[in-house]
């Protein structure tokens, strides 16, 4: 695979090493620099990693300048348009679309783990009821290597597939419990009759004392969104569920801080962001204000849902829901001003010269939130629902690290600014 050599020459030494060029099947070739410590003594400098290749994999390529996502090849409006969360899931893990009998197979193992240990409930009443959803998601998703002592040893197969089953599975079950407990209402078991995001809505919106029926208009408006939000190739949060891997700690360990690291307002927080700076907004004469102050070097507000930091282009995932947005408030009838008010914001940012020279797109925070408003979920709400569309590309990946011949434990090197060797000083003396 190495496609030819760089020569790097220190210029101080004179000395100078080849380093292979590694050529992937798509996107830009890398330096394997390996070799630069051990010939030149030289560590590389890369603080967040926006050039460092951590790893090859082949689940999901993106191209940030033309705007391209492929999940194993497949391009993510031909999957928007065509597939389900489920088969996507599938495709994720095992590389191939299923045929009719692997997709029944998998969505059947898929509806058998639905259910969480009964324990679980004093767990979730163990939370103050304002809680935010996603500090519970993270305890009691890492709470439920408590639960499968049997099945985590990670040097047997059977036990990677189940857990990253598992996961998948009970994910739904878990955010609604989440959401029933933030609003005092009992928790719902999941039902196995029922699609999957057909079950997730029954789970959060079904209550025991009426019969409650599934929007289909819903339904079909969440697989889409958890399509377009189960992977992205190594973000911050698929980085660091690797990273923890790469130690061998169990998978629900590797998705809890998954979970951790989607929080942060700068990557999946910030869909709930987005929501929470429109109503701040509030109005369309009030956005000047708020591009200035985005604009602002002394000011930490940045425009929620903007930006990228592959992405120099227009994120398609957000094209595709912005234009899911107008279909779902049409067939749903909601009148929300909070959408014309995200499209007059995305129109005048991008007619800016701040904006338009660091080429800052909207990204796939920018409407998502529009949408679960209109589904009735809460803002509190919005990361739990990224977090557990992104569990497919979370599993897919641990288990390709899993699965990789040499793979070690992660462990970057720093560049040391602190002090030099010196002698302590007594209490006395200082
Ligand atoms: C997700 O990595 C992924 O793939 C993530 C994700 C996924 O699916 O996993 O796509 C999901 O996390 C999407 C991003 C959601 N976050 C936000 O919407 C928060 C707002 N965006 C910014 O915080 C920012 O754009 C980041 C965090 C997304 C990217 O950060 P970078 O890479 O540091 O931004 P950059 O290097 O592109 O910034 C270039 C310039 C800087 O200014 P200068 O130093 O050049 O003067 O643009 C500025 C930045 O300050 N800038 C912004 C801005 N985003 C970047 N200025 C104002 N508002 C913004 N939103």
């Amino acid at each position: 695979m190495s496609l030819k050599n760089l020569t790097l020459t220190d210029n101080e030494t004179g000395k100078s090493i080849e380093l292979p060029l590694l050529e992937g099947t798509l996107g830009n070739p890398t330096i394997d620099v390996k070799g630069i410590p051990g010939q030149l003594g030289y560590f590389t400098h890369d603080p967040s990693f926006g050039t460092t290749a951590s790893c090859e994999s082949r689940i999901t390529f993106i191209d940030g300048d033309k705007g391209i996502l492929l999940h194993r090849g497949y391009p993510i409006e031909q999957l928007a348009e065509k597939s389900n969360y489920l088969e996507t899931a599938y495709l994720l893990i095992h590389g191939e679309l299923p045929n009719k009998e692997q997709y029944d197979e998998f969505s059947t193992v898929i509806r058998r783990h639905t259910m969480i240990n009964e324990s679980l409930k004093t767990f979730f009443g163990g939370f103050r009821h304002d809680a935010h959803p996603m500090s519970m998601m993270m305890g009691v998703v890492g709470s439920l290597a408590a639960f499968y002592h049997e099945g985590l040893n990670m040097n047997d197969e059977e036990h990677l597939m189940i857990s990253a089953h598992r996961l998948i599975s009970k994910l739904p079950t878990i955010a609604a419990a989440c959401y029933k407990h933030s609003i005092g209402e009992p928790i719902v078991y999941p039902r196995n009759d029922l699609e999957y995001c057909e079950n997730l809505l029954y789970m959060m919106f079904s209550v025991p004392c009426e019969e409650y029926v599934v929007s289909p208009v819903a339904a079909k408006a969440l697989n889409l969104l958890f399509i377009l939000h189960a992977d992205h190739e190594q973000n911050a949060s698929t980085s660091t569920v690797r990273l923890v891997g790469s130690t061998g700690a169990n998978p629900f360990a590797c998705i809890s801080a998954g979970i951790a690291a989607l929080w942060g307002p700068a990557h999946g927080g910030a869909n709930e962001g987005v929501l929470k700076m429109l109503e701040e907004i509030g109005s369309v004469e009030n956005i000047p204000k708020f591009i200035e102050k985005a604009k602002d070097k002394n000011d930490p507000f940045r425009l929620m849902g903007f930006g990228h930091r592959v992405y120099k282009n227009f994120d398609p995932r957000a094209t595709i829901i912005r234009e899911v947005c107008y279909q779902v408030l049409e067939e749903t009838g909601i009148k929300d001003p909070m959408f014309g008010l995200a499209m007059k914001l995305e129109e005048i940012a991008l007619k800016d010269e701040y904006f338009v020279e660091r080429k800052l797109y909207p990204n796939v925070d920018f409407y998502s939130g529009v949408i679960y408003k209109a589904l009735g979920i809460p803002v509190s709400m919005f990361t739990v629902m990224f977090a557990l569309a992104r569990t497919s590309g979370w599993v897919s990946h641990w288990l390709e690290m899993m699965g990789d011949p040499d793979g070690r434990i992660g462990r970057p090197r720093q560049l040391y600014m602190g002090a030099l060797e010196r002698d302590y000083i007594p209490l006395e003396k200082r």
